[in-house]
């Protein structure tokens, strides 16, 4: 198949609160699931990039396990800016690659093999802050790899996860520090070829970081108000839920956004009443 679905930004409460006072993000996910299940059917890999929960509950962790234990596919989730790693480690057996045993703030990644190509996922999440970082160890990681293509004599086809982006998008109040970015830009420009697939802008956006594609997936939750004025990135609209299907064809990726037929109003926009974020 060849192919790799996105989900991002579920932003999960317990059942009967709302997300910002406004959106019922615990019975969007169980109204994804129909869609979910049959998706999982047609990839090899599905991965969630972070904002899992909306503020690192225990709750909305279990109800996001048994909606993604038993699917067809394989499934790595990543932390946001709102996710707690101890909580997920302890309650997403199976949807990490994180041991248990590990201690609490050590980076929650993963690395995906099939023959004909390689998925990593980077763990970007700074707790307390919003926005996130390529961490040292990351980047380390990320050059070994580069290391054994380069012994082997191949380049194989790599797609990148992380929550947050190098990208910045324009809506002032989402373009933040991203840190390391030059070191991570330094370690990527070995291998333009590698595409980088994130999340934390609830936009779908494409861009260049270096000479590397940046795809942000659209949030499952939350779309943010496109708006490029002062406050912009700083409300939400009530839209479908999106994803983004990465497929490799003819040994590089193509990705293909679109939205899950779960209708919304498209209300709004509306404020984010001050963003939570888990001290781990
Ligand atoms: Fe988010
Ligand atoms: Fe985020």
């Amino acid at each position: 198949m060849r192919a790799i679905l996105q989900l991002t930004d579920l932003h999960v409460e317990p059942r009967g609160v709302l997300a910002y006072g406004k959106a019922d993000t615990a019975s969007r996910l169980d109204a994804l699931r129909p869609w979910l299940e049959a998706k999982a059917r047609e990839v090899d890999l599905i991965v969630v990039t972070g904002d899992i929960a909306c503020d690192g509950n225990v709750e909305s962790y279990r109800h996001v396990r048994e909606v993604f234990s038993n699917l067809a596919a394989p499934v790595r989730m990543l932390p946001g800016n709102h996710d707690s790693r101890s909580a997920m480690r302890a309650h997403l057996a199976g949807l990490t690659e994180a041991s248990e045993a590990a201690a609490a703030n050590d980076p929650v990644e993963f690395r995906f093999e099939t023959e004909d190509f390689r998925v990593v996922g980077l763990d970007t999440l700074i707790p307390g802050t919003h926005w996130g970082e390529a961490k040292a160890s990351s980047l380390a990681r990320l050059e070994a790899i580069f290391d054994e293509d380069r012994r082997a004599g191949v380049a194989k086809p790599t797609i990148l996860f992380m929550h947050h982006t190098p990208l910045h998008s324009g809506m002032p109040k989402m373009d933040e520090p991203f840190g390391n970015r030059d070191a991570f830009a330094r370690v990527l420009a070995a291998r333009p070829d590698v595409r980088l697939a994130t999340g934390h802008m609830h936009r779908s956006i494409v861009g260049l970081f270096g000479s590397n594609v940046v795809v942000t997936a659209p949030p499952a939750a939350l779309s943010i108000e496109l708006d490029f004025g002062p406050e912009g990135g700083d409300a939400f609209r009530m839209e479908p839920p999106g994803f983004a299907l990465h497929k490799l064809i003819d040994s590089s990726w193509v990705t293909h956004t679109g939205l899950v037929p779960v209708p919304d109003d498209f209300s709004g926009p509306y404020p984010f009443a001050g963003a939570v974020n888990p001290v781990d």
